[in-house]
């Protein structure tokens, strides 16, 4: 299945995670596992994808020295995913068009707004103040800001970039306290 060729979505989110310390970091929907090579440091990775070549290609590709482990898992959002990580970042499939099966872009999977579940199930997947870096458009963009603020979570705008066709954010969820 088609691998995510990188793109200026995947090349802002990963200029925040540069300047990210954790001990445990989750690249969701790795893809190429960019934002794996990309997170600035971190003891444990793991690299997550629904499509198996994507998380073979990361395999491949994300080489890192400075980390203790680096697990690679083929799963639909958490569904394959245990514990807790200090830092999950998720560049987001955030298009509503093309092939409802073509994961790489489109958020509409089997009918459900795989964002807005993802923004849901990571809360259990967060360590106490840990934070979500996602990458989403305009697109949605008030919807899953009230969901996020309705189970919990801060939302603060860390980089915005406007694209020929839309606009892209870069945004930071913690647990209120
Ligand atoms: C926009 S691409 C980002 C790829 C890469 N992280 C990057 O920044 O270049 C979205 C990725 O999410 C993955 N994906 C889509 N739906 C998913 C799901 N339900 N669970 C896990 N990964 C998913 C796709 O396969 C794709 O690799």
């Amino acid at each position: 299945m088609y691998v995510y060729e990188p793109g200026e979505d995947s090349y802002l989110l990963a200029e925040v995670l540069k300047g990210i310390k954790c001990r445990r970091f989750l690249d969701m929907g790795c893809g190429t596992g960019l934002q794996a090579i990309s997170i600035g440091n971190a003891k444990e990775i793991v690299c997550a994808d629904i499509n198996k070549d994507a998380v073979d290609y990361a395999k491949e590709c994300v080489k890192r020295g400075d980390v203790q482990r680096i697990e690679f898992v083929v799963s639909d959002l958490f569904r394959n995913i245990g514990g807790k990580f200090d830092v999950i970042a998720f560049n987001t499939p955030y298009l509503d068009e093309g092939e409802p099966r073509d994961l790489a872009w489109t958020y509409l999977q089997d009918g459900q707004d795989i964002i807005e579940r993802f923004i849901r199930e990571s809360k259990k997947h967060l360590e106490e103040g840990g934070q979500v870096i996602m990458l989403i458009s305009d697109r949605g963009y008030e919807h899953y800001k009230k969901v996020a603020e309705e189970i919990g979570y801060s939302w603060e705008v860390l980089r915005e970039k406007a694209l020929f066709f839309e606009k892209i954010f870069v945004v930071c969820l913690k647990n209120r306290l």
